[in-house]
């Protein structure tokens, strides 16, 4: 039986050992861009020994982003940034993997803990002071930026 650091080859490619990252959002990217962060976050694994690294998921379409945050490939000023990463991941001795996606439905507009605090905010209000009070929270909250309630997932201030 191959061992965890024996190498494996699929048609033209080998990794230098069976060691995978799996793909991690890490919702610091402007603009769909990965920038210095990526570089060295996923440079520093590779550099640690890996043998396939995936970056994060990236998004086809600039809706289908987990959050506004998270990278993407669909506007060739992003193009840059994959190619540093990729470059630096290849540099150290692992494999770069990508891991294309679109969010669907489940995509939000704002981070996972910032859309968590907006439920636990709208959440006391409504036991405190009833549902219109509720509303001013969200809305007020909305005032910030685009977001989407937490409990309805509506983008409407009713
Ligand atoms: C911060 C964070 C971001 C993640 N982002 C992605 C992602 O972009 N794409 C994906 O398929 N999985 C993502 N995952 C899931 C991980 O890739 C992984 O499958 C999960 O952490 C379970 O790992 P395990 O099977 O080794 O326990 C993410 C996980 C974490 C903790």
């Amino acid at each position: 039986m191959p061992d965890l650091f024996s190498p494996y080859t699929l048609k033209d490619v080998t990794l230098r050992n069976r060691i995978a990252m799996s793909p991690m959002t890490m919702y610091r990217s402007v603009d769909g861009k990965t920038d210095d962060f990526h570089l060295m976050y996923l440079g520093a694994r590779a550099a640690g020994g890996f043998g396939l690294i995936f970056p994060e998921q990236v998004a086809i379409a600039p809706e289908g982003r987990t959050t506004p945050h998270c990278a993407g490939i669909y506007d060739d000023v992003q193009i840059e940034g994959h190619a540093r990463v990729t470059s630096m991941i290849k540099g150290m001795g692992a494999v770069a993997g990508i891991q294309l996606g679109h969010t669907g439905r489940n995509g939000s507009e704002v981070k996972p803990w910032v859309a968590g605090e907006l439920g636990r905010q709208l959440a006391r209000t409504t036991r405190r002071a009833g549902r219109s009070s509720a509303r001013r929270t969200f809305r007020t909250a909305s005032a910030n930026g685009p977001t989407r309630c937490t409990r309805c997932r509506s983008t409407r201030s009713r």
